[in-house]
């Protein structure tokens, strides 16, 4: 059980909080809620009091009959300073809905009501969930505040793009679904636990950055990758308990400590590297930006301009991700990355999926200047058999934390399916 502080400010998302706070409560979790003024007008105390079995409160002076504590804590003796102590007991806060005057507030430090007063307290990571009218949102000051509150370690969650409350209206603004915010909370206070122990121990394989394919002793065919996504799997991997081995092609960044790194080049390198790996890895994460086709016959030695200009002759290299599909066990989960442009990303990532025989592709926008390609942030969905799950906008770390829960999931399923597998076998051959 975990004590999590729920602030809500004023929207009409506020009737998603409702179902939150239930969601939290049948999760085990004692929560507190908080208002805004504004919020009430939305949603009055009475629900939220109802659902938690404690005093919801709106302002400073108010008296709080549990003294600041959670359900099923003692309370205090002494009457408390209500801003301090609920946050100080809380494991994680979470603001849902989020509105863009707090998002402000938050950036700016604020303190004029018991829901910005208490983050600003905080000691716990502290979570918020915008939600607003999609021109809201993309106003140069939600984006600036949004991205100082990142800088500061708020975790934003969402928004999603659909349908808004006004009429008529789609668009990204809307809040992020309760049992989404409630998982975001959870995965913050118990990372590991929170993907059921699916990392502690694997052997994990990255690859990450972009093959060279020579022309001459000087120069070659490469691509823009620079490592980051590949890098930030595999720090988080490692973080998560994991046994990472990273195979590394001309990172642009330092790889991570902890990790196995073994440096490559080319794409037939990185070929025989990946090869040699996967058979020791559960996972592999194929993150790397790798060459399709290499010069079939680069020059030993420096080419010369007077020589006049080359006609260089391509040939196809392998493709790994789709060999070693082809190859692993059970249990094995394969994760191809791939970068595709605009509306028909997701198509063609589904389209990889089935053709390479891969359990999920990570797909980026190369469309969009702001994201993937030398920029820190990202956007991706991750397609699987099952379905897309689109994961908002945010740091390369934020993206690859999200992107190994949901392969954790994958992890895990494979492997109650594998022992399934085993036991029924077992059963039958009478053991
Ligand atoms: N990949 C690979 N070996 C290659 C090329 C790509 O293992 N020779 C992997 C990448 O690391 C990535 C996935 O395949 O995980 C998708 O890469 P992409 O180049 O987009 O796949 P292609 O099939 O080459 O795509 P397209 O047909 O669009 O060129």
């Amino acid at each position: 059980m975990s004590r999590l502080l729920i602030g809500v400010t004023g929207g009409i998302a506020a009737y998603k909080a409702v179902e939150l706070v239930r969601l939290a409560g049948r999760a085990g979790h004692a929560v507190r809620v908080i208002q805004t003024p504004t919020s009430r007008r939305f949603v009055g105390g009475a629900t939220f009091s109802g659902i938690t079995g404690a005093p919801v409160l709106t302002g400073e002076f108010e008296d709080d009959p549990l003294r600041g504590a959670y359900p099923g804590d003692p309370a205090d003796e002494r009457a408390p300073i209500s801003h301090l102590a609920l946050v100080a007991g809380a494991d994680a806060y979470l603001i849902a809905p989020a509105s863009a005057n707090t998002l402000a507030k938050l950036a700016h430090g604020h303190a004029d009501n018991l829901v910005t007063t208490a983050a600003l307290a905080a000691d716990c990571p502290v979570l918020v969930a915008p939600a607003m009218n999609d021109r809201m949102y993309r106003h140069p000051a939600t984006e600036e505040n949004l991205e100082r509150l990142r800088g500061r370690g708020v975790t934003i969650i969402g928004p999603a793009d659909g349908e808004l409350a006004s009429h008529g209206e789609r668009g990204l603004g809307r809040m992020a679904e309760p049992a989404d915010l409630l998982a975001a909370c959870e995965a913050t206070i118990h990372p590991a636990q929170a993907d059921s122990g699916a990392w502690l121990g694997r052997r994990v394989l990255v690859t990450a950055g972009g093959t060279r394919e020579p022309i001459d002793s000087v120069r070659y065919i490469g691509n823009r990758s620079s490592g980051r996504m590949g890098v930030a799997l595999a720090a988080r991997a490692a973080a998560r308990g994991a046994e990472v081995t990273l195979v590394a092609a001309n990172l642009a960044v330092p790889p991570p400590a902890g990790v196995r790194v073994i440096e490559v080049h080319t794409a037939a390198q990185l070929a025989t590297a990946t090869r040699e790996e996967f058979p020791a890895c559960d996972v592999l994460l194929m993150a790397a930006a790798v060459a399709d086709f290499r010069p079939r016959d680069p020059a030993a030695d420096k080419l010369r301009k007077a020589g006049g200009a080359p006609t260089l002759i391509l040939e196809p290299t392998e493709d790994v991700i789709a060999t070693l599909a082809g190859r692993r066990r059970e249990g094995q989960v394969v994760v191809g990355f791939a970068a595709e442009h605009g509306d028909a990303a997701v198509a063609g990532a589904r389209e990889k999926l089935v053709r390479k025989g891969l359990d999920a592709v990570v797909v980026n926008d190369i469309s969009r200047a702001d994201i993937g390609f030398d920029t820190p942030e990202n956007e991706v969905t991750v397609v699987t058999r099952e379905g897309e799950r689109p994961l908002p906008r945010a740091g390369k770390g934020a993206i690859a934390d999200d992107v190994l829960h949901e392969v954790g999931r994958l992890l895990s399923v494979k492997e109650s399916d594998h022992r399934t597998t085993r036991a029924d076998g077992n059963r039958a051959a009478g053991v």
